[in-house]
């Protein structure tokens, strides 16, 4: 068995259930969880913060020379996603940040300054990472790649409740056509598109519960050296 651990990595469409399936897994391995998805949405809530015009790249190089990201474990044990030194969790999740992240995830400046940070982060190995391209550009020898899919409207229903239980005031309708959105220029963008590794897993987890999922890819990962 490899002590140093591996590395996991979970692709998959929009409200795939990526983050419930990787924190659950972390937690069950003792393997730290990194959310790319977070950074992107970290980066676009500073553009839009700023009001930047993310059009002309000099303004983007230029800002995210002054953009740092961090997680921090909170008091009840969640992980939240820090800007700058500052919590941002409950801005990032909003559907104004939902509706430009997946353009600010198109430009190549913004992805090479996270993938370095992320490919950093998984160095020490033991770690599980979600996102979109993980298994093909951030970490093409993972130890393990999992790449999820499930129907889009049961995605999307569970999208909703996610947002309602946070408080916030959006449509079943309004969700379904920010998961079409994104899952279209996510996957049609030029760089590194999101793409299923040759090698990966692929998990169709409409009718699998949480519990069934984190059961199957908890063996996976422990006969790839977990
Ligand atoms: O996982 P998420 O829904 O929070 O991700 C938000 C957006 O960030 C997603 O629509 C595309 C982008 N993203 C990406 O391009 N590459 C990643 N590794 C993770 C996310």
């Amino acid at each position: 068995m490899n002590k140093e651990g591996i590395i996991i990595a979970v692709d998959g469409f929009s409200a795939c259930g990526k983050s419930t399936l990787a924190k659950q897994l972390a937690l069950a391995l003792g393997y730290t969880y990194i959310d790319t998805g977070a950074m992107y949405r970290a980066v676009t809530y500073f553009f839009l913060r700023e009001q930047l015009d993310w059009n002309d790249e000099k303004s983007v190089q230029e800002a995210l020379t002054s953009i740092q990201i961090d997680f921090r474990r909170e008091e009840d044990g969640s992980l939240h996603t820090y800007l700058n030194g500052e919590d941002v969790e409950k801005y990032i999740r909003t559907m104004e940040v939902s509706e430009s992240v997946s353009p600010v995830a198109t430009i190549s400046a913004v992805r090479r300054f996270l993938v370095k940070q992320q490919q950093a982060l998984g160095e020490k190995k033991s770690c599980i990472l979600d996102g979109r391209d993980i298994g093909t550009i951030v970490f093409p020898k993972a130890g393990l790649k999992i790449f999820l899919t499930a129907d889009p409207e049961e995605r999307a229903r569970r999208r909703l409740k996610e947002l309602l239980e946070k408080g916030q005031s959006v449509s079943l309708a309004e969700v379904a056509k920010n998961l079409t959105e994104r899952d279209h220029i996510d996957s049609t963008r030029e760089d590194s598109p999101l793409r299923q590794a040759e090698d990966a897993v692929i998990i169709d987890n409409t009718v699998l519960s949480p519990e069934e999922q984190l059961a199957m890819i908890k063996t996976l990962a422990e006969m790839r050296g977990a």
